[in-house]
């Protein structure tokens, strides 16, 4: 159980697209639970000195001129089996680098300690860099996936994590019977609840629990029909959500096109599956039609911006611009190892280079790169309400970014502001500036 904890300094958040909000001299305090109960702006330090007198018991920290707390960062889309690879294969594009590439890796997950390995390190470093909260995908291998559950656990980032269902169009050490497929998932479901009844009564009675499980049909392509229809309705049985990629690469839908000729377009094929709802997160979506933006709006469905992923293995440049003039909900991906890097800061910077690329006219702003890798993500896990930004009443998902740690990217010379200690941190900045990162109030615990 946490106990009650304050904290005096400079807070950084993006409670819309238009507005970078700097809180300074402000006093937050947290419950024992990890939420927010009050904000306290423009205080001097004894008044945040005397505030803190009165709370008793409570853990307090004051932060110096060169650390401030962001929102924890939100990744919506990350393959954990992909971060043993991340690095190599960028010359093939989708279809290629699945076949040759991910694939092969991916089966050798059949053996869940080589799983607890690489997963420990891939949550390790996703934490470190300041991603609390990520929509996971495993494998299609159920001992493999419970093994990211503990790690995600061990470690306290918030999580959704999917076991993958492929059935058809995979090699033969990579494919489920449709039978298993649905029996692992449900299995999986039933093996996270049984985790969650096991945490502390006291803080999941007052926030949803941090680990969830979330339905993982891999694409269009490597399920049926008929699995994609039941994994539907799991999603529906269970409420839970939903996670898939949706018009990544030209040929990638050319093929799904041919393959359920029954469906007018590729977003149709999942609608037409009962598979877009308004829990569903669909990652790229770099060569939409109109009509699919459409169908992704009139469901409530969410968009993962892989900018990384998208140049890295050559599939194009997405149009968040558009998704934003929608109101479609939108959040940064980092796609792990489509992407090489698992950092959501690099996310920012690519995602401003993809929509500066795509018309420098309408580019995407720091206010709203900032908004999409925090209370934008936020709301495509459907927590808009619990975290992403600093708000009474939202858990303390935060990392405090210290500015001038030993090795740091960032120099000073004695002339920033805290503005433009943040700009350059957003640009210049790395894992070595986060000093502590916050889940729930509570401090993440990395593996050495
Ligand atoms: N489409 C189907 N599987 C994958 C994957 O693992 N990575 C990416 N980027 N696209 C996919
Ligand atoms: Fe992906």
């Amino acid at each position: 159980m946490t106990i009650a904890q304050a904290f005096y300094g400079t807070f950084v958040h993006a409670p819309t697209t238009k507005q970078l909000v700097f809180l300074k001299n402000t006093v937050l305090v947290l419950d024992r639970h990890g939420k927010i109960v009050s904000i306290t702006p423009d205080q001097s330090l004894e008044q945040a000195q005397a505030a803190f007198r009165a709370l008793e018991n409570s853990k307090t920290t004051v932060l110096n001129d060169n650390q401030f707390f962001v929102p924890g960062y939100i990744d919506t889309h990350i393959h954990a089996p992909q971060y043993a690879y991340c690095g190599i294969g960028h010359d093939m594009p989708l279809l290629k680098w699945l076949n040759t590439l991910t694939f092969p890796q991916e089966a050798m997950f059949q053996d869940h300690h080589y799983a607890r390995q690489v997963y420990t390190k891939a949550v390790a470093r996703s934490l470190r860099n300041g991603t609390t909260a990520a929509c996971w995908f495993a494998t299609i291998h159920l001992e493999a996936t419970k093994e990211l559950v503990k790690a995600i656990q061990e470690q306290g980032q918030r999580a959704y994590i999917g076991k993958v269902n492929m059935n058809q169009n995979s090699p033969d050490i990579l494919i489920e019977t449709t039978a298993a497929s649905i029996a692992d998932t449900r299995a999986f479901i039933e093996y996270v609840q049984a985790v969650n009844r096991t945490m502390d009564p006291d803080s999941t009675s007052v926030s949803p629990p941090l680990i969830q499980p979330i339905i993982t049909p891999r694409f269009a392509l490597s399920c049926t029909s008929d699995l994609m229809i039941q994994l539907g309705k799991l999603s529906e049985e269970f409420k839970i959500p939903i996670q898939s990629h949706l018009c990544e690469n030209l040929e990638e839908i050319d093929l799904t096109l041919s393959q359920f000729p029954n469906s007018t377009t590729y977003t149709g094929v999942y609608a037409d599956h009962g598979l877009l709802k308004e829990r569903t997160i669909m990652a790229h979506c770099v060569h939409m039609k109109d009509e699919e933006f459409k169908l992704m709006k009139d469901a409530g469905a969410s968009i993962s911006h892989c900018a990384g992923s998208n140049f890295n293995i050559k599939s194009g440049m997405a149009d968040v611009r558009k998704m934003l003039d929608l109101d479609i909900k939108v959040g940064l991906g980092t796609d792990v190892a489509g992407g090489y890097s698992p950092s959501i800061l690099d996310a920012i910077r690519t995602s401003r280079i993809c929509s500066i690329a795509r018309n420098p006219t309408q580019s995407l702003l720091i206010p709203e790169l900032f908004y999409l890798a925090t209370l934008g993500g936020a709301k495509v896990m459907g927590l808009g309400e619990t975290i992403g930004s600093f708000e009474v009443g939202k858990d303390f998902d935060a990392v405090l970014v210290n500015t001038a740690v030993k090795n740091s990217p960032l120099d000073s010379f004695g002339r920033d502001t805290v503005q433009t200690k943040f700009e350059k941190y957003l640009f210049v900045g790395d894992d070595r500036n986060h000093e502590r990162i916050f889940i729930q109030g509570r401090e993440a615990r990395l593996p050495e």
